[in-house]
């Protein structure tokens, strides 16, 4: 028997991808766009339909993974391709696609996990990593990386390799970790001061992820900074510190100008 046809070599469910990445021309907090302007930049929905697309087989395919099939009659059955063209594990699947490709779904960890767990599933357990050689603004490879994929980024363009840095290869590198910047290593501390001297076992030092030791509430309080937040925080301090600076040095110019 030849082998199973991937998803993307039959049909997608184009007017939802179409009218998702229609959409993220108008979002304007969190979109990769306020980072830095690409003037090419693919949207996001319409990257992470074709990646997932690729990688999973057509459920409707003779050939195709059993336990593939199994998961997609698994998924829930309550979406508008089910309700138009019925029940079948191809139309589940559109479904979940439709989900897949909102703005929303970005921060859904119960959808992303999902899709990462399909495609683990119909790669048997081995998804392989993804390489965009031409990438721009990085939208091939920051999904990727969102479907669980080891990926690779490159351009000729360094402010495209800039940009790819600072969205796929950076945060990975401090996810989980409690910021460094003064405001908010002083809340850190201080809210939990007198609490900790109180708790049992406020005195054992564990680990903080940066390498100094903290109490156990003060680790419970750390481990509040999930995925990249903890970058976030001090990119904003950081960011707002250079405004400053630039502002009073602009109106020191001006002043000298009068
Ligand atoms: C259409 S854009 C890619 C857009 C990207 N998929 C996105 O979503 O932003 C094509 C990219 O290819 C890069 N490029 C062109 N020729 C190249 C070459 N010879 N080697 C590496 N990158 C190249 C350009 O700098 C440009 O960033």
């Amino acid at each position: 028997m030849p082998p199973a046809k991937k998803l993307i070599e039959v049909a997608l469910p184009l007017d939802a991808i179409n009218a998702a990445s229609a959409r993220e021309k108008s979002i304007r907090h969190g979109h990769p766009s306020t980072l830095h302007l690409w003037w090419a930049r693919r949207p996001l929905a319409a990257a992470r339909a074709v990646i997932f697309a690729s990688l999973v087989d057509d459920p409707e395919d003779p050939s195709a993974n059993p336990a593939f099939v199994a998961a997609c009659r698994d998924l829930p059955g309550d979406g508008p391709n089910v309700a138009r063209e019925g029940d079948s594990p191809r139309m589940k699947l559109f479904d979940f696609i439709e989900r897949l490709v909102t703005w929303e779904a970005t921060t859904d960890e119960t959808i992303m996990g999902q899709a990462r767990e399909l495609i683990r599933i119909a790669t048997d357990g081995n998804p392989p990593p993804l390489l965009d050689p031409f990438a721009g603004g990085g939208s091939i490879p920051l999904e990727a990386q969102r479907l669980g994929l080891e990926a690779h980024a490159s351009d000729l363009n360094p402010v495209a390799v800039m940009i790819n840095k600072a969205m796929i290869e950076i945060p990975p590198r401090f996810a989980g970790m409690a910021p460094v910047n003064p405001r908010d290593r002083k809340n850190l501390f201080t809210t939990e001061a007198q609490s900790s001297q109180r708790a049992v076992g406020g005195s054992v030092p564990v680990e903080s992820g940066r390498g100094d030791s903290v109490n156990r509430p003060q680790a419970a309080r750390l481990s509040q900074w999930k995925g990249a937040a903890g970058l976030a925080a001090d990119v904003r301090y950081y960011g707002e510190w250079m405004r400053e600076r630039a502002g009073s040095c602009s109106r020191d110019e001006d002043m000298s100008r009068l």
